[in-house]
């Protein structure tokens, strides 16, 4: 049974156990995460149990041993004693094998379940989640915690049930043979096990440091091989290397400070069984030369002693995997808290036809002024809105709020006359089609990205929309065609393809509601005026919005809304704005048409 039966069920594991999270208030906890695999752990804990019972019976085999030798009677012969020490040695290793084997699987099931949970849980967050947190960053909770967690489940869990097995079937013998030894030969243990215990705190502080750190580093590495060439362009190699090395030496001191801790577990662990073989030595070897001890149970006490000595030592692996384990978790869980800016509704009324804002004003970050102030524009079908204004005038967020990829703080959104917070997201989403100013798209072929959203769609529909943007002489010319690979975030097309391909991939899915922000900028203004053609064709059948830099892409728009500053400062269509003296739109349209005219010259 893995978490997603258990948590990612259906929509009832984003309700309760995203939105909600009742089990744990939001957080995911080791019990949690153990639960679906309670029975494999049982049956870990269990095979575990008989192999270290076989472990546990060589020593009393042993002292029969040596009593045979001593010529003393003694429960078994020599033969027997030889067969049930080979048939423990075969019998136990495979059973350990067994034991192990159950006990890693669940640590690498629960590696899996974490993973997958975090996943969609990211898939869940706004868009403002992602402008707080790097890529590097959450890449580290992916990998790194999420291996740290494993390491618990498999490596520290196994062990700690050895030790707690060991110990507890070691100790009433010890004891049985004789009581004052024993209590002599394991004080020394029980020492290491305080001295773990104070510890942990330490360790846990200074592995959530290390962690921290060499997330750092991840999210450092990761912008600077994504930004290389930038850093090339302006020969900041150098710069770029130092300022690695700050945060390389920062990852060494903190990994230094957590060894500092794990390193002494190891030594001390090992000078108290050193001290607890003295002990029965001494006190053991008394008592056999004063012949109140046999020879037997001298061999045999020490057989046990060494019997302790892994498991003891273990416990210094246990305490730094533990602790790492349980830094990483609650880094986790600070993702795990968080929950979407938007929530989902549960109306869906497809498709929509209306779009209207009331009064929108947003700010973004802590920015002083308003992106956005009382906004209101109207999307209908059939129509298309133009939107101009100079840049960071609010263009691009009022595309993010109208695609309800942000929400604003004042004033209300309606889709088809119902408030936007009711919708339900994902119907919501798939109405609305969006070709952001810088297109993101995947190292995979042309047809890949063109039919992201819609993976069934034929060919023929393929290279229709190719048509459709100016596009079907670059493709015909790819080695591959449409099966070229345009390399990550399509490196290997020109920007003027890179948002073709994009404004494709928006066309292909035929949504009611078409958001363009300055999807053409790359592109030359003939191939433009083609494409715009097909676009205002393409208006009379959906809610189209377009927002340019080039007013003459958006001349023939039903409205034009002009932004300054966040604020509509005029709008109307074009030749009413034109009429309009001494305003921003007449302004903008005589440099246009000066810079026209001095191209053509
Ligand atoms: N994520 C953000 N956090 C904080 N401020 C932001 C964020 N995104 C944009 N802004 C700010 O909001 C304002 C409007 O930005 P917006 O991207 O909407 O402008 P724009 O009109 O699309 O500009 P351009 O024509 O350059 O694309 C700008 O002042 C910008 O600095
Ligand atoms: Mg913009």
């Amino acid at each position: 049974m893995i978490l997603r039966e258990v948590f990612l069920s259906d929509t009832a594991f984003h309700s309760v156990h995203v939105l909600g999270f009742k089990p744990a208030r939001g957080i995911v906890s080791f019990r949690q995460l153990f639960w679906p695999y309670r029975f494999w752990l049982l049956l870990g804990f269990f095979l575990l149990l008989i192999t270290n019972a076989m472990m546990l019976m060589v020593p009393r085999m042993i002292n029969m041993g040596v009593q045979i030798i001593e010529g003393k009677p003694a429960a078994l012969d020599m033969l027997s004693v030889l067969v049930w020490l080979f048939c423990l040695a075969i019998l136990g290793a495979i059973i350990r094998t067994f034991s192990r084997r159950t006990l890693f699987n669940v640590g690498r099931g629960i590696e899996r379940d974490l993973r997958s949970l975090l996943f969609y849980h990211l898939s869940l967050l706004s868009s403002d989640f992602y402008e707080k947190h790097s890529v590097g960053d959450l890449m580290s909770h992916l990998t790194n915690d999420i291996n740290n967690v494993r390491l618990f489940v498999g490596f520290a869990v196994l062990n700690f049930l050895n030790l707690v097995i060991i110990f507890s079937g070691s100790i009433p013998v010890l004891i049985s043979i004789d009581g004052s030894l024993a209590f002599a030969c394991l004080l020394p243990f029980l020492l290491v096990i305080v001295s773990a215990q104070m510890l942990t705190g330490r360790m846990f502080h200074r592995v959530k440091e290390y962690q921290a750190s060499l997330a750092k580093l991840t999210e450092h590495v990761q912008e600077n091989l994504s930004g290389a060439g930038v850093v090339r362009v302006f020969h900041q190699e150098r710069v770029e290397e130092k300022k690695f090395q700050k945060t390389n030496v920062n990852t060494y001191q903190t990994a230094l400070r957590v060894a500092q801790i794990s390193v002494v577990m190891f030594p001390l662990t090992r000078m108290m069984i050193g001290l607890g073989v003295a002990v029965v030595l001494y006190v053991g070897g008394r008592e056999v030369v004063l012949g109140r001890m046999s020879v037997g149970d001298y061999v045999e006490v020490n057989a046990r002693l060494l019997q302790l000595a892994w498991p003891a030592i273990s416990m210094g692996f246990i305490l730094s995997v533990y602790s790492q384990s349980r830094a990483s978790l609650a880094r986790l869980n600070e993702l795990f808290v968080l929950r979407p800016k938007i929530i989902d509704g549960t109306y869906s009324n497809v498709p929509i036809s209306l779009i209207e804002t009331k009064n929108l004003s947003v700010r973004l970050g802590k920015q002083a002024h308003l992106a956005l102030q009382n906004v209101d524009v109207q999307l209908k079908h059939g129509r298309v809105i133009g939107v101009v204004g100079q840049s960071g005038s609010g263009k691009s967020t009022l595309v993010r709020i109208l695609s309800r990829e942000i929400v604003a703080d004042q004033g209300e959104i309606f889709y088809n006359n119902v408030e936007g917070s009711q919708w339900k997201l994902e119907p919501l989403h798939q109405q609305i089609a969006v070709v952001s100013s810088e297109p993101f798209l995947f190292s995979a072929s042309v047809r890949d990205n063109i039919a992201f959203a819609k993976i069934d769609a034929s060919d023929e529909e393929v290279k229709d929309v190719i048509e459709k943007v100016g596009l079907t002489e670059d493709v015909a010319g790819f080695a591959d065609g449409l099966a070229q690979i345009i390399g990550e975030r399509g490196v290997m097309l020109s920007g003027g393809q890179r948002q073709r391909i994009a404004l494709a991939r928006a066309l292909l899915v035929d949504a009611p509601v078409l958001l363009l922000d300055d999807c053409l900028s790359a592109v030359d203004s003939v191939t433009e005026s083609k494409i715009m053609k097909t676009l205002r064709e393409k208006g009379k059948h959906v809610c189209l919005l377009i927002v340019s830099h080039r007013l003459s892409a958006i001349r023939h728009a039903d409205e034009i809304v002009v932004l300054e500053k966040g604020k509509i400062v005029q709008r109307g269509r074009h030749e009413e704005l034109l009429k309009q003296e001494e305003q921003l739109y007449g302004a903008l349209w005589g440099i246009e048409q000066l810079q026209e005219s001095l191209s053509h010259e």
